[in-house]
C-alpha cells in the first residue's frame, strides 16, 4: 500500500516523540515490555537515536553545561570533546564504556588531574537521572570520538532515580533546618555575604556566586565545604585558602543546619 509522504512523516515523528517520553520516564517498562515498544519503524532503537536522546539530556535535565563545555575549556571542569576516545585510556583495565559509566555514577573514583572533586553523582538529586537517561547519556559521551556500544544492561540496576510518575522528586533531600534563619546567618553573623553573591540577598565578589549552588553541587559537598573548605578542593579561578575554615567552631549545630537548609534552597 502506498502512503502519502506527509502521513508517513508525521507517523514517524509520533513514534520518535513516543519513545522519547518512554525513555525519559520508564525503566522497568523498558525491561518488561517487548523491544517493539522501543522500536522506530520496526527496528531496535538505533545508536544514533540513543545519542540524540543523550545529547538532549546533556543540554537540559543533566545540567552538565553548568560545568562542562564541549570544544571549549571550562573553568570548572574538563572539555568533553573527544572524551569517547580518551575514556579508553583513562583507567588501566577499564574500557571506555566502563570509565564513562563510572564518571557519572562515582565521579570521585577517578579524578581528572587538575580538577577538584566537585562533580555530583548524576543519578542522585539534585540532577537525579534515571537508568534510561544514563544509558542515553553514556551513548552520547561515547559518540564524542569513540564507538557507541553501551547497552541498557551495562548501567547497574541499582543506578538511577526511581522511574515512573515524574520519578525524580521522590528522593529530594530535606534537612530539618530553618532556611529563613539560615538566610539571616548568611547575611549576618556567618559573614558569607562579604565574599559571596546570592541574587537579591548578597553581593560579595571574592568567592563564587552561590545563587544556584544547590543546582550544581550535592548537599554532601555543600555541607562539607562550609565546615572544611580546603578538603573539598578549590573552585577553579578562585583563590585557595581564602574561605575561612572556622565556621565549624563559629556556628552552633543548629545554626549550621539552618545555614545548610538555606543553601539547599538556592536553585
Ligand atoms: C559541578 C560541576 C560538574 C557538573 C554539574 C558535571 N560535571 Fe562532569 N566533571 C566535573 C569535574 C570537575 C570533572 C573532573 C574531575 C573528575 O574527574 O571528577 C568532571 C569529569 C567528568 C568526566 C570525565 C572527563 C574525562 O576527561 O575523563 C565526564 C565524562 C563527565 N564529567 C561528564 C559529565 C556529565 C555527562 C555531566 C552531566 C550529567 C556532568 N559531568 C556534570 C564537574 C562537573
Ligand atoms: C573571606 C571570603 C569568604 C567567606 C567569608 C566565605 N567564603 Fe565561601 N568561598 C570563598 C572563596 C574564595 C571560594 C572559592 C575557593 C574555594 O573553593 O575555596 C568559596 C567557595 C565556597 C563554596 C563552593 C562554591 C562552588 O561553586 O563550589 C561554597 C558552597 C561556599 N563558599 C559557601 C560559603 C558559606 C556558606 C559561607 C558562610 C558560612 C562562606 N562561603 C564564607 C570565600 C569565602
Amino acid at each position: 500500500m502506498r502512503v502519502p509522504v506527509g502521513v508517513k512523516l508525521s507517523a514517524f515523528a509520533l513514534v520518535i516523540m513516543g519513545s522519547y517520553t518512554y525513555f525519559a520516564n520508564s525503566i522497568p517498562q523498558i525491561e518488561s515490555k517487548p523491544p517493539a515498544e522501543l522500536s522506530l519503524e520496526g527496528g531496535d532503537v538505533s545508536p544514533a537515536q540513543l545519542v540524540k536522546f543523550g545529547e538532549e539530556i546533556f543540554h537540559t535535565k543533566g545540567t552538565c553545561e553548568i560545568c562542562h563545555k564541549i570544544g571549549e575549556k571550562g573553568t570548572r571542569a574538563p572539555d568533553l570533546a573527544g572524551v569517547g576516545a580518551r575514556a579508553a585510556h583513562r583507567r588501566p583495565g577499564s574500557t571506555a564504556k566502563q570509565y564513562l559509566i563510572e564518571s557519572l555514577l562515582e565521579p570521585q573514583a577517578y579524578l581528572v588531574e587538575g580538577y577538584p572533586p566537585i562533580m555530583p553523582k548524576v543519578d542522585k538529586p539534585p540532577i537525579g537521572l534515571n537508568r534510561s537517561e544514563l544509558w542515553a547519556l553514556v551513548a552520547f559521551l561515547e559518540s564524542l570520538g569513540g564507538t557507541v556500544d553501551v547497552k541498557l544492561d551495562d548501567i547497574p540496576k541499582t543506578a538511577g532515580a526511581p522511574a515512573g510518575g515524574g520519578g525524580t522528586a521522590a528522593a529530594e533531600l530535606t534537612l530539618p533546618g530553618d532556611p529563613k534563619a539560615g538566610q539571616a546567618l548568611f547575611t549576618g553573623k556567618a559573614i558569607c555575604f562579604t565574599c559571596h553573591t546570592v541574587d537579591k540577598i548578597a553581593a560579595g565578589k571574592i568567592g563564587p556566586d552561590l545563587t544556584q549552588i544547590a543546582k550544581i553541587q550535592t548537599p554532601q559537598y555543600i555541607m562539607a565545604k562550609v565546615l572544611n573548605p580546603a578538603a573539598m578542593g578549590t573552585v577553579p579561578g578562585y583563590p585557595k585558602g581564602v574561605m575561612p575554615p572556622t565556621f565549624g567552631q563559629m556556628l552552633t549545630a543548629k545554626e549550621y543546619v539552618d545555614l545548610v537548609a538555606f543553601l539547599l534552597t538556592l536553585k
